[in-house]
């Protein structure tokens, strides 16, 4: 495996791991979710993850072409994306949060689906 590929893979984990604490915290203590490491962090894993996909892209050739898994992938990140926004600062609900928390796993998940395997779908 590529030592960018291993980044990008890392980013992947500290993305889901940091999304997954503040969702507990959301979910439990909000008032934590306020500390400036919290805020700024994700930032940049998120930064990294992203910069290290689009190296990924070009160094592969694996473009995205109108419905493959690069664009696949493309669109359920900004899915996971949004979903995280409705977890962490839009819902204000506590099942609202819970339901938006997990349906952004799940896309998450799918997202490594499709990494691993290069499908888009099961079958
Ligand atoms: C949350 C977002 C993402 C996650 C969890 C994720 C996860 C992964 C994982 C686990 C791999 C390794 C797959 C393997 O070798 O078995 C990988 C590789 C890769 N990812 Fe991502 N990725 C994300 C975002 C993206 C995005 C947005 C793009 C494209 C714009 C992208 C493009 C790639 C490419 C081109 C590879 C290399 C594929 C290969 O060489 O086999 N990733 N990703």
């Amino acid at each position: 495996m590529s030592i960018i590929k291993s980044i990008h893979v890392l980013c992947a984990l500290l993305s889901i791991s940091g999304f997954i604490y503040r969702g507990i915290l959301k979910l439990t203590r909000p008032e934590k979710l306020t500390q400036k490491w919290l805020k700024i962090t994700p930032h940049i894993i998120d930064t990294v993850l992203l910069a290290s996909a689009i190296y990924l892209v070009l160094a592969s050739h694996y473009y995205p072409t109108l419905f493959n898994w690069v664009t696949v992938k493309i669109i359920a990140l900004v899915l996971y994306i949004i979903l995280g926004l409705f977890t962490l600062r839009f819902c204000k609900s506590q099942a609202g949060v819970l339901i938006s928390f997990i349906l952004a796993l799940t896309t998450f998940s799918y997202i490594v689906f499709v990494a691993r395997t290069k499908l888009i779908w099961f079958l």
